[in-house]
């Protein structure tokens, strides 16, 4: 069946609650990729589960939801479960689907809102885990070429919240499946103080499934949950600076959250420089940062893209006038 694209809300398909009406269609069979290959006019925006993503009023784009279903386990190596996931399934539901078959080793990345699909645009990660420290591949269809192709990591140009789906690539790759290797031995990541230091953890023999509950509860304790209250977790990356830069701002404000990098760098918490420049809980119209974690824009009721976008810019500009620094804005802009 060739997919059809007709005009929708898309309100209930992006968790800050938006209203936006677009052309969108459904892809919930991969038989139908090759027809929208040929078929391209308008350019394509692909959603998974609008977790990251502002949507204007009227994006001129035709949308593509991705509803691709279902996870197997696609091969047994002597030390790894490779494990494959569709595109349109829930992240959570299956992070939580391999814990119960027995293939751990995602569980800090629980409750993270999205799709499976969505997950290595952004190269997710929290408490101590990135996405691409457990990806096998990627399959994905070359919508500018007409052919599908199996991307191994090192093909995926993976960085802190980016990827090559996110910058050269958005719009021309629709990834179908996920493959992730789960280690057969599992080792706990406890890098993540709250997490190391949660009651769940304090006694005997650790498991996986003690690890997802404690993460679990960090997060809903921290984090509105989209369904309440609308939002698109964190509104905007750490920034990353030079040594230098870093070591000149911690002697001006010496409670700064820096995390040393690997590459010499360091990274800047930007919950943190919100909250001191003034934003932690403050509204701006209907928008405002969140009251327990200043990062997270939320949508108090009847926000369009434009409030979004005030309040974007306010923060950003009193971080910059006194910190000096520039905060990136995380979620994509749908237009
Ligand atoms: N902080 C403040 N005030 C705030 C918020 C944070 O002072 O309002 C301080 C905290 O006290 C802490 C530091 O900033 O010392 C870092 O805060 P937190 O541990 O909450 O993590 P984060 O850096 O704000 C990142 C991710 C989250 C992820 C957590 C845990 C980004 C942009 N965000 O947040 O990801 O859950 O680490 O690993 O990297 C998301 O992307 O939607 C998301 C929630």
């Amino acid at each position: 069946m060739p997919l059809v694209f007709t005009d929708q809300s898309l309100q209930q398909c992006n968790t800050l609650g938006l209203p936006a009406r677009a052309q969108a269609a459904v892809l919930d069979d991969e038989a139908a990729i090759p027809g929208l290959c040929r078929e391209q006019g308008a350019p394509i925006f692909i959603l998974g589960g609008g977790s990251n993503v502002v949507m204007q009023a009227q994006p001129q784009h035709c949308v593509l939801r991705v509803a691709l279903r279902g996870i197997r386990l696609w091969q047994e190596t002597a030390d790894h479960w490779i494990v494959e996931a569709a595109a349109g399934e829930s992240w959570h539901g299956f992070v939580t689907h391999c814990l119960d078959q027995g293939w751990p080793g995602l569980e800090n990345l629980a409750l993270i809102p999205g799709t499976v699909g969505a997950a290595p645009v952004q190269n997710i990660g929290a408490y101590g885990l990135e996405l691409d420290q457990r990806l096998h591949s990627v399959v994905a269809w070359d919508l500018r070429e007409g052919r599908e192709q199996t991307l191994p990591p090192s093909a995926c140009g993976f960085a802190y919240r980016d990827s090559v789906f996110k910058r050269a690539g958005a719009g021309r790759w629709l990834i179908v499946r996920v493959r992730f290797a789960l280690p057969k031995v599992w080792t706990p990541r406890l890098d993540y103080p709250d997490v190391r230091d949660h009651p769940v953890l304090q006694d005997g023999a650790l498991t996986p499934h003690q690890v997802y509950e404690a993460v679990c509860d960090i997060r809903r304790r921290k984090l509105p949950d989209p369904a309440v209250l609308g939002n698109a977790g964190s509104f905007f990356k750490n920034p990353v600076l030079d040594a230098a830069q870093a070591d000149g701002l911690k002697q001006r404000f010496p409670g700064l959250r820096v995390y040393p990098q690997p590459d010499g760098r360091v990274k800047l918490a930007a919950g943190w420089l919100i909250e001191q420049a003034g934003w932690k809980g403050r509204r701006l119209g209907p928008v405002g940062m969140h009251e327990r974690q200043a990062l997270v824009l939320v949508n108090h009721g009847g926000a369009q893209a434009a409030d979004v976008h005030a309040l974007a810019r306010a923060v950003q500009q009193a971080v910059q006038d006194r910190f000096g620094v520039a905060l990136e804005q995380e979620p994509v802009v749908l237009d």
